[in-house]
């Protein structure tokens, strides 16, 4: 079978016979006698090319191939003319889009040449396009498996109610509504367990970029060139293990927001090159010369004073400045003891269903003891021991019991909870040979909770001890 079939328009008997003879031998060659058979072939075959005359009567050949093209802008138009008709060459090039003219008498050979190349031509056209084509289909596949995982990342997020009604929650609602309208880069501080994580989720759901992703990376969780590479991405080879070229995690945030947890962590050689993404957008993929620009919001979050950190040389303060553009801090969970009844509840309905439990309120006791605690873990611990209590209860209300942290018990008296703080904070004691700010830094907590505790225990085991020095 031949590739392509062609289509001769003339009127003259003589020249169609000619025109077929020159290319039966490599084409499918179709005659037409005027444009109207022309126009009802092109209806019925997939024509490649259109060689037409232009002197015909009732349809001209620039009149045909004007025609075509609207058909088919692929299709190969080429007309043939007398010397003499410069002023309908001139139309038929211009309106009926001509990929050639060819003057009579032309040469035999000379055509063939010119409709192969024509061909050539046609044939890349029709493959570029399909080409195009399919990159579209799998642009649009791609742009729809993206929103389906941004869904799906996001599912996670979907539950970002911050729950509170004390005044120290409010301050941290008014301060978080303003930052949510804007791009402007955001410090949350507060001790571990207090929400900073849930209210950076809660700023990206609600602000103008929450159609796009949110990242999240604790920049204490990595090895200093892991942690580089991880949110800068880099170039194939840039070091061994490097088999291709990776995208960071600011690449992969872009137009979204990414969430550095931990930021003290932070070398200061990696520190420099935050600094100059909040200075001017851009930054290198390791093993990388150029620069490349994102937008990308920056939600910060430490357990730790920034500004301490400073000070002590383990922080750039230009970079404190940078971050600390809008700081957040979210107070522990002990200086608002009023919202307990209300997180516990929250947490109750939040975890119910998962743990298969029946209970839906709490015993007034249940409800006072969680009040007397004081929450070293923040928000954290309590939703912790209210997953315990659902497991361990097994009416519709919670009782007070096992599961509650009793501040009136002695040491023998103790929770499993209370004796696993217990080890833990003599552990870090230990560590640090007595050194109470140490201890309280580990654990996220204030130098008083500590000092607080171990009164406490001492006490009970050594009435005699003193923890005033
Ligand atoms: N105000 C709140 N309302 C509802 N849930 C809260 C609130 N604060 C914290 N939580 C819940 O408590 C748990 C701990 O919060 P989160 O992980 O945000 O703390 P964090 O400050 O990021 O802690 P860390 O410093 O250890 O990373 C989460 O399950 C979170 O959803
Ligand atoms: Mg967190």
């Amino acid at each position: 079978m031949k590739k392509y079939n062609l289509l001769v328009v003339d009127d003259e008997r003589e020249i169609l016979r000619s025109l077929t003879l020159t290319f039966a031998e490599e084409y499918e060659v179709f005659t037409a006698s005027s444009g109207a058979e022309a126009l009802e072939i092109l209806k019925q075959r997939k024509i490649a090319l259109v060689i037409a005359d232009q002197r015909m009567p009732e349809m001209t050949g620039a009149e045909l191939l004007e025609k075509v093209f609207q058909i088919d802008p692929n299709i190969v138009r080429i007309i043939l003319t007398g010397y003499t008709d410069i002023a309908s060459l001139i139309r038929a090039i211009n309106d009926g889009h001509i990929y050639q003219y060819i003057t009579k008498p032309w040469e035999r050979q000379e055509l063939r040449i010119i409709v192969k190349r024509a061909l050539e031509s046609y044939e890349l056209t029709l493959e570029n396009q399909r080409l195009l084509n399919e990159l579209r289909v799998a642009n649009e596949r791609l742009s729809d498996e993206n929103q389906f995982l941004r869904n799906e990342v996001n599912k996670d997020l979907q539950d970002t109610d911050i729950v509170g009604q004390t005044p120290a929650m409010q301050d941290v609602f008014e301060w978080v509504n303003k930052v949510t309208n804007n791009s402007v880069t955001v410090l949350l501080t507060g001790e571990t367990g207090t929400g900073k994580t849930l209210v950076a989720r809660h700023i990206h759901q609600h602000g103008l970029r929450k159609d796009r992703l949110f990242i999240e990376q604790n920049c204490g969780a990595l090895p200093e060139n892991l942690l580089e590479s991880e949110l800068f991405g880099h170039k194939r080879g840039a070091f061994t293990g490097a088999i291709q070229d990776r995208k960071g995690l600011f690449e992969v945030a872009d137009g979204g927001t990414l969430f550095l947890d931990e930021i003290s962590e932070m070398s200061s050689a990696l520190q420099v090159k935050l600094l100059q993404i909040l200075q001017e957008g851009r930054f290198r993929r390791v093993g990388e010369n150029e620069y490349r620009q994102v937008d990308v919001r920056i939600v910060a979050a430490t357990n730790r004073d920034l500004w301490t950190e400073v000070q002590k040389g383990r922080f750039r303060m230009d970079l404190y400045y940078r971050v600390n553009v809008f700081p957040i801090h979210i107070p522990p969970l002990r200086k608002r003891v009023k919202d307990i009844p209300l997180l516990a509840d929250y947490c109750l309905k939040k975890h119910r269903r998962k743990l298969n439990s029946q209970a839906n309120s709490f015993s007034d006791a249940a409800l006072q003891a969680l009040c007397r605690y004081d929450y070293p873990g923040n928000v954290r611990e309590l939703e912790n021991l209210i997953e315990r209590a659902l497991i361990l209860s097994s009416g519709p209300r919670i009782e007070a019991g096992e599961w509650l942290p009793d501040l009136s018990s002695n040491a023998t008296g103790m929770t499993r909870l209370e004796r696993l703080q217990r080890s833990e904070i003599e552990r870090l004691l230990e560590l640090h040979q007595g050194d109470l700010n140490r201890v309280a830094q580990d654990l996220g907590v204030s130098r008083t909770t500590v000092w607080r505790r171990l009164k406490d225990y001492r006490s009970q085991s050594d009435p005699t001890f003193d923890v005033s020095k």
